[in-house]
Parts: C-alpha cells; structure tokens; sequence
C-alpha cells in the first residue's frame, strides 16, 4: 500500500488544526462530537493538542441500504449529553459526498448549540453531492480510496498509523 500521509505529516496538521480551534474558542469550552467509527483516531488526537477545556461525545451513523446513495442516514448511536448552549465541533474523518454531515449537521442544529462547526481530517471535494464545506480541513485529497488513521475497507485498516491508499483492483 502506498503511504500518502505519513504520520508524522498527519501530526503536525492535526497540531496546527488544533491551534486554530484553541485561538477560536479562546477562553471558551467546546464539545467535541465524534462520528463513529472513523474518527475516534483524529478525535483522542486533535483532543489532546486543543489547549482548552474540552470534553467529547460521540454519535454513530449507519446509512439505509448500505450506500449513502439516498442521503438517508439513521442513528446508530446518539449523544450522552445535550448540544444546546455549547460550541460544537463535529468531528470526522473524511467528508466525502457530504450526506453524513449535511444530516448530523441539520440534526444538531435543531438543539439550538451556541456555535455548531464542523473538523474533517480529510476532505474529497471532487465527490460532494451537497453544498457542505468544513470549517477546518488537515488535507484536500482527490478520488481514491484512503484507509488508516481511523480510516476503514470493511472494518480493517483502521489502525494503521499512517493514511494509505488502497490500490485499485
Ligand atoms: P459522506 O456522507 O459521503 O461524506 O461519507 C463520509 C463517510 O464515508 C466517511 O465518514 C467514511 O466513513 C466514508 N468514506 C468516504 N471516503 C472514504 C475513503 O476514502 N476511505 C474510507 N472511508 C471513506
Ligand atoms: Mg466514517
């Protein structure tokens, strides 16, 4: 497997993601939201280089059918703890068609947080089928198919420490 982001690449960004998040909560706690499974990796990291206080849920989606193809997304597993009031950080792995978010997004922002934003590691433009950005991105990848880092192919792969991609069959 080819190594695309080595980890001491993703450490140094994850750092730098982490120092902007601590200058734009400055004097201000936040709640990390992580989305099941893929991002628990990113998430005990980024955690520990944001310099605030900070505490963590985590919400777990599944997509009907198997495919996100229909923008249906079902909650697998919802939040311990209430968003309203808070400043929200939605936390993922890669933000890819954009569904999962786009509907964690509209589901959170119905319990009125204070601010709701959103931290994806990595971001696929090139695949976006909504209009959803994140606030702050490690990497813009293109169209291949990347596991390691929290990253997965059927469940496998998630702890490799560096971000690879898989090579097409
Ligand atoms: P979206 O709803 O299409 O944006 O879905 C994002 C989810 O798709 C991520 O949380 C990943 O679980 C999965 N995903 C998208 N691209 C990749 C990839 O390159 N490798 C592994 N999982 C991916
Ligand atoms: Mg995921």
């Amino acid at each position: 497997m080819h190594v695309l982001f080595p980890r001491d690449q993703i450490e140094e960004r994850v750092e730098e993601m982490a120092a902007e998040i601590t200058r734009d909560f400055r004097g201000e706690s936040v709640l990390l939201i992580g989305v099941l499974k893929g991002a628990a990796i990113f998430l005990a990291d980024l955690a520990r280089a944001i310099e605030l206080d900070a505490t963590f849920d985590f919400i777990g989606v599944a997509s009907y059918n198997g495919t996100l193809t229909t923008g249906e997304v079902r909650v697998t597993k919802d939040l311990d703890q209430s968003v309203r009031e808070r400043n929200v950080i939605l936390v993922e792995d890669i933000l890819d068609t954009g569904l999962t978010l786009s509907y964690l997004k509209k589901l959170l922002a119905a319990h009125e947080p204070r601010v709701l934003k959103i931290a994806a590691l990595l971001d696929k433009p090139s695949r976006r089928q909504l209009p959803i950005t994140a606030d702050y991105v490690g990497f813009t990848v293109g169209d291949e198919f990347l596991v390691g880092y929290g990253l997965d192919l059927g469940e496998q792969y998630r702890n490799l420490p560096d971000i690879c991609v898989l090579p097409k069959i």
